[in-house]
Parts: structure tokens; sequence; C-alpha cells
């Protein structure tokens, strides 16, 4: 598989209505500020999706190329995204999808 994504990696976080509704726009917000911060936005990049057919799990977000799911993502976890999952490709394990759940 070919891979051709302009990023390290790319951060899809659903802000379509079900998601929303449980704080997934303040998820994307304090993401993309943490990367411009950080200085990391050439690196980095968050991007909001509309809806990925997991409502009930949500706030969803992917990590691409890898193609990882988490799922009742809050704000409160963005800072281990980025300090685990982005810089150092640790999975946050306990937010995984698990699709016989
Ligand atoms: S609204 Fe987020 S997965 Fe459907």
């Amino acid at each position: 598989m070919t891979n051709n994504i302009p990023f390290k990696k790319h951060v899809l976080v659903c802000t379509n209505e079900t998601c929303k509704l449980k704080g997934s726009e303040e998820i994307f917000l304090k993401l993309k500020e943490r990367i411009k911060e950080l200085d990391l936005k050439k690196i980095y990049r968050p991007s909001k999706v509309i809806c990925i057919g997991l409502c009930g799990k949500g706030p969803n977000v992917l990590v691409w190329p890898e193609g990882t799911t988490y799922c009742n993502f809050s704000e409160d976890r963005v800072e281990d995204l980025i300090q685990k999952h982005l810089l150092k490709d640790e999975i946050l394990e306990d937010l995984l999808y698990k699709p016989n759940e």
C-alpha cells in the first residue's frame, strides 16, 4: 500500500452531531492549538471529519496513516495523544476502538 499523505500523521476528529454534543469541537480546537504551540504544524495535521459511523462510541478520533481509531475521546487526553501517539508511536490502549464490544 502506498502512503502518500502529506504529513507524518493526520489526526481526524469527528465533529458531526453526536460527537460534537460530547465535546469533539473542543477536542479539535485544543489539538490544533497544542500542535501550533509545540511548532509541529508541518508534521502533524488535525482535521475535522463528518461521521465515521461509530456515533454511539464518540467522540471518535482517528490517526493516519496507521488507521488507529480511538473512542470516547476527551479533551483531557489531547496531550497524551500528542506526547505518546504522535511523538512516540505509543498507542493509547484504553481508548482503542474494540470492534466486538
Ligand atoms: S457523529 Fe461522530 S461518528 Fe457519527
